[in-house]
């Protein structure tokens, strides 16, 4: 439990839930207890209803009964509107890798914004920032910035349409490639997805997806791929799938594309260079630009060549925030002087160290609770038991012990995403685990009835 003081409230555990009632009625309550504990949010959820389609401007944010209002965060700390205060194990979605206001990443804001923003023309922390990621990921040659991780995806995409002059997509069900490309293992009834041409492969199911790729390789521009899904539920792809899928798209010229949006983080070099496999294209965002918004996407000369606006048939990618100076600067600080290829090794031994302390956790105490995922990022998957190889050995996790993982964590001071992802930062210290593990543990042993 995290400790009360009059500064820093336990959060919403005004009463400890009962153990061991049905799944329905845990829910209920630990509902009940979280909205007893947090008028403030609630009052400000209802505030922005006014104005916003249910209070929402993103989608992943809402949770019911309501979501929490932030006030503050500093470090591996998050402080809410009703005075409760968290350790950040949400890492907003694998952005957040430098904590909250990190000095050096405060400090290049600063400078940056201190000589000028939004100019109207280059500045050195593009080339910088743009020298570094080529460093760090040899399979790009040459890249471009814009403003989002489904910017990234829509761009590698649309590129490679130019490229190969062919249509369609194969992706993969479950996967996610942003808010205008993603692939629900369950769609949904309506989806402002863009109308690409896709094929819908599964996913670690190699043979199925060579049969889909070679039946439509004459329309095929592209096969995009999270080597590890992160939205889907942190599920690892093999190596034999990733090689599989570069050879067939050598096979048939179809141009490989990673989303390294979130999994560039889990390596020096991300998971291309942890395969040793190289994509035609990567795409990246989240914690590249220092926390601050931003995407990129790079890769071989002969295709990413075509936005060279001096040659006569340069294809225009226009954006007017693509290079901005606040988001440069910071990317390139972070990049450079925090989270510099040793900073990545030790953050992500850290992270299996703990999915391992969580796994055996469960193992211990003989409840059906799975743990996936790779070095800082991973999901906690309850009522389950592995192997987890594809969105399909997850789907049968009842939502209701998602949210009940969700409550129960909070309520111990411990902030996580209600689909049950958890992302390491930087500044994050052995304590930190500590309580991780402890509020885990308290969640297995209190729920431990509804986990066998
Ligand atoms: C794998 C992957 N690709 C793309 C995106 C989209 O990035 P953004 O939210 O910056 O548009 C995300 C976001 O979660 C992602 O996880």
């Amino acid at each position: 439990m995290t400790q009360s003081s009059p500064q820093t409230k336990t959060a919403g555990a005004a009463q400890a839930p009962r153990p061991n009632v049905d799944l329905k009625s845990a829910v209920a309550e630990a509902s009940a207890l979280f909205a007893a504990a947090n008028p403030q949010s609630q009052a400000k959820h209802l505030e922005a209803a006014g104005s916003m389609p249910g209070g929402n401007t993103r989608t992943v944010l809402f949770f019911g009964p309501f979501p929490l209002y932030f006030t503050r965060g500093e470090g591996t700390r998050l402080h809410d509107l009703d005075g409760h205060t968290y350790v950040d194990f949400l890492g907003e979605y694998t952005a957040g890798i430098y904590g909250h206001s990190h000095p050096v990443i405060a400090e290049a804001v600063t400078a940056a914004l201190a000589q000028g923003i939004a100019m109207g023309g280059h500045t050195r922390h593009e080339v910088a920032l743009a020298a570094a990621l080529r460093a760090r990921f040899p399979s790009v040659d040459l890249m471009r910035f814009c403003n989002s991780g489904t910017e990234a995806n829509l761009m590698a995409l649309s590129a490679a349409r130019l490229h190969t002059g062919r249509e369609g997509v194969l992706a993969f069900a479950g996967s996610y490639h942003g808010s205008l490309f993603g692939f629900p293992f369950k769609p949904p009834a309506k989806s402002i997805n863009i109308p690409f041409p896709s094929v819908i492969a599964p996913y670690n199911d190699l043979a199925a997806t060579r049969k889909l790729i070679d039946e439509n390789a004459g329309r095929l521009a592209a096969v995009i791929v999270e080597p590890m899904m992160g939205g889907g539920g942190c599920i690892a792809a093999t190596r034999d799938f990733l090689a599989g899928l570069r050879a067939a798209c050598d096979k048939h010229k179809i141009v490989l594309i990673f989303d390294e949006v979130m999994t560039s983080r889990l390596s020096p070099g991300g998971l291309q260079k942890v395969h040793g496999i190289t994509p035609d294209l990567t795409s990246f965002g989240k914690y590249i630009g220092g926390g601050l918004p931003t995407g990129a996407f790079g890769g071989r000369v002969e295709i990413m060549g075509m936005f060279d606006p001096r040659r006569p048939d340069a294809v225009a990618h226009a954006g007017t925030f693509n290079n901005n100076v606040l988001t440069m600067a910071a990317g390139v600080a972070g990049l450079t002087k925090v989270y510099t290829a040793d900073e990545a090794v030790r953050l992500n031994k850290a992270g299996d160290a703990l999915r391992e302390r969580l796994s055996a956790m469960c193992k211990k105490r003989g409840v059906k609770v799975v743990v996936t995922g790779i070095g800082s990022m991973m999901t906690v998957h309850p009522g389950i038991t592995g192997p987890v190889n594809s969105p399909a050995d997850v789907a049968a996790v009842p939502q209701g012990l998602r949210d009940l993982f969700h409550y129960d964590m909070l309520a111990r001071g411990i902030h996580v995403a209600r689909r049950g992802m958890i992302n390491l930062s930087v500044p994050m210290v052995q304590d930190d685990f500590d309580r991780l593990a402890a509020a885990f543990d308290e969640f297995l042993s209190v729920r431990a009835g509804l986990l066998t």
